[in-house]
């Protein structure tokens, strides 16, 4: 059974299971900004500088998805935006351990995520993600819209070859 919750703080056994998730992604090939080699210790570091910061602020809010207790998936809604954007919210890497997909729950955490950035007032929710990748479906499965690609926006994690972005959008209202 898949249960989603919001984290407000990282404890050290839940950064070791973000870590994970996210070192698993990306050694899977996964375009969530790491390259290879990426170790154990920079996935951990990458939750504790650059993600708990805004969760202990507010302005980041974290949701995971557990099995018996194990993270097997994560998502964040940024929800810093500059005075002239404070209807929108950013979607930020969504992640689904290798063993645990395709049993919808990144579906689950993206409309816990859409109901959490209605519930703060925001009405239009962006992201980007890899052309092609199976995010993209998942995402227009979801209404997102396509706003367009970027050639050449970011490297490949294992290749290193330049890869495009698609930059999508849903409307809230
Ligand atoms: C993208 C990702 C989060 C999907 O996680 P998931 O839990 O497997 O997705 P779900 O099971 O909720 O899939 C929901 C729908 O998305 C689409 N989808 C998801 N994965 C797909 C795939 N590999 N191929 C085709 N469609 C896919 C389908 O429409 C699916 O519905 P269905 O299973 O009923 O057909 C996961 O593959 C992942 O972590 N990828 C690497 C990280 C990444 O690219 N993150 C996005 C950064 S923006």
């Amino acid at each position: 059974m898949v249960r989603v919750e919001e984290l407000r703080e990282l404890p050290e056994a839940e950064a070791g299971m973000l870590a994970e998730v996210l070192h698993a992604a990306v050694h899977g090939g996964a375009s969530v900004s790491f390259v290879l080699p990426f170790p154990m210790e920079a996935a951990r570091e990458f939750w504790l500088t650059k993600v708990l910061p805004g969760v202990a602020a507010g302005t980041r809010r974290l949701f995971v998805a557990r099995v018996d207790g194990r993270i097997v998936g994560t998502v964040q809604l940024d929800l810093g935006m500059p005075p002239n954007q404070q209807h929108r919210a950013e979607v930020a890497k969504l992640l689904v351990h290798p063993e645990a997909r395709r049993q919808g729950i990144a579906r689950s955490l993206m409309m816990v995520l859409e109901e959490t950035a209605r519930a703060a007032g925001r009405t239009l929710v962006t992201l980007d993600t890899r052309t092609g990748d199976a995010a993209e479906r998942l995402y227009l499965s979801l209404g997102y819209v396509v706003a367009g690609v970027i050639p050449r926006f970011a490297r490949a994690p294992a290749s290193g070859e330049l890869e495009a972005t698609t930059l999508l959008y849903k409307d809230l209202r």
